[in-house]
């Protein structure tokens, strides 16, 4: 029920703290991953040469979030693709394949006929499910249960960041299993991932009134842009579709690093643009990279929301207006910088006079193909 709430999806987004929390409660251990759900596959596990992560949507995404990690930690290549493109292109798979579906009803139908296919061609399947007993996992081998909580709101939410705090638990388990990190490497990424859920609590409380403002005054918007870069592209790639499925806009998001190979020819006076900005204390150069295109845009009129990090001073100058999160190492920025993007799909769409909770023309769990 909506307790109070005047939708599920300020209801939802408001707990998404607790769905990370509670996707990580009981799973870790003195400092490493405690999964025995996965006991039944250690063996497959031990096997494996491969990942291939698949979902639709928000879903997708979350697994786009999860490739980086689990190849930087467990030093595995990993691949994602949307369900219903993989099943349908005659893939290579073997036994040595880890197909991990990732869907918060645990019913779509892309995904589940796509789970079903790789288990014909003997690739070992593990699911990233919200839904206990739903069919997907009941079709695996191995079950990793995001909990949460049920969503109501046909947009995900809440289920995009414990999709991504599951895939990371997934990611420093296998690391463990194959020797990639040392305990006391396993023990500082799960410290970082336990400091998540108070620090999107403090995005939420601190971003969200200035992100409505945001929204109401820009209720007349025809198309916004989204861009990101490492694990802040597939964040870019969930803002867009936030805004098309809550608020109908033409929305699109793009890898930073493609700015220049086509996106920047969309850029006029006025275009609306969200940049997820990485940390300046990234040993990468990568913000550096992100604040030059950000001057690239502004240059040709752009009007550019920048998400940065506290403190980043460097992307004052350029952006017209800054979302705050809090300091986090690189892996786990996603799972904060998401949530203003949730907020300002979901303002968008209240400022429009629609039905966040209902969009028009989309359904929660697509039983069909
Ligand atoms: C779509 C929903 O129909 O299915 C999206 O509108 C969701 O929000 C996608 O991300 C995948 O759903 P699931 O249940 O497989 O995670």
């Amino acid at each position: 029920e909506k307790g109070g709430w005047p939708s599920f999806m300020k209801k939802e987004i408001a707990e998404e703290p607790d769905a990370v929390a509670n996707t990580l409660r009981g799973r870790t251990h003195d400092g490493a991953v405690a999964l025995p759900e996965l006991d039944g596959v250690a063996e497959a596990l031990s096997g494996i040469n491969r990942v291939l992560v698949l979902g639709c949507g928000t879903a997708a995404y979350a697994g786009m979030v999860g490739k980086y990690a689990i190849e930087a930690w467990a030093r595995i290549p990993v691949d994602v693709e949307l369900s219903h493109e993989f099943r349908y292109r005659d893939p290579v798979l073997d036994e040595h394949t880890l197909v991990v579906s990732v869907s918060q009803s645990g019913e779509t139908m892309d995904t589940l006929m796509a789970v079903r296919y790789a288990r014909e061609q003997g690739a070992r399947t593990l699911s990233i499910c919200n839904t206990q007993g739903a069919t997907i996992p009941r079709e695996s081998d191995a079950v990793l249960y995001t909990h949460a909580g049920p969503e109501v709101a046909v947009a995900s939410t809440k289920a995009f960041v414990a999709q991504v705090t599951a895939l990371y638990l997934l990611g420093l388990h296998l690391a463990t299993l194959r020797g990639t990190l040392d305990a006391d490497a396993v023990a500082a990424q799960l410290t970082e991932l336990e400091a998540v859920p108070t620090k999107i609590q403090r995005v939420v409380e601190a971003s969200s009134a200035r992100i409505a403002e945001l929204a109401h005054w820009m209720s007349d918007t025809q198309s916004v842009l989204f861009l990101g870069r490492h694990v802040g592209f597939p964040v870019a790639l969930e803002g867009a579709l936030k805004l098309k499925e809550l608020a109908y806009i033409h929305a699109e998001g793009f890898a930073a690093g493609e700015l220049k190979h086509g996106p920047i020819a969309l850029i006029e006076p006025g275009q609306i643009v969200f940049v997820v900005v990485p940390s300046p204390r990234d040993p990468s150069s990568l913000h550096k990279k992100v604040v030059s295109n950000i001057q690239e845009i502004r240059a040709r009129g752009a009007r550019v929301i920048a998400i940065a990090e506290l403190g980043d001073v460097a992307v004052v100058p350029f952006a017209d207006e800054v979302i705050r999160i809090p300091l986090a190492a690189p892996f786990f920025e996603p799972l904060l910088s998401v949530v203003p993007l949730h907020v300002f799909g979901m303002e968008l769409a209240t400022a429009k006079g629609l039905d966040v909770d209902q969009p028009r023309n989309l359904a929660k769990s697509v039983t069909v193909e």
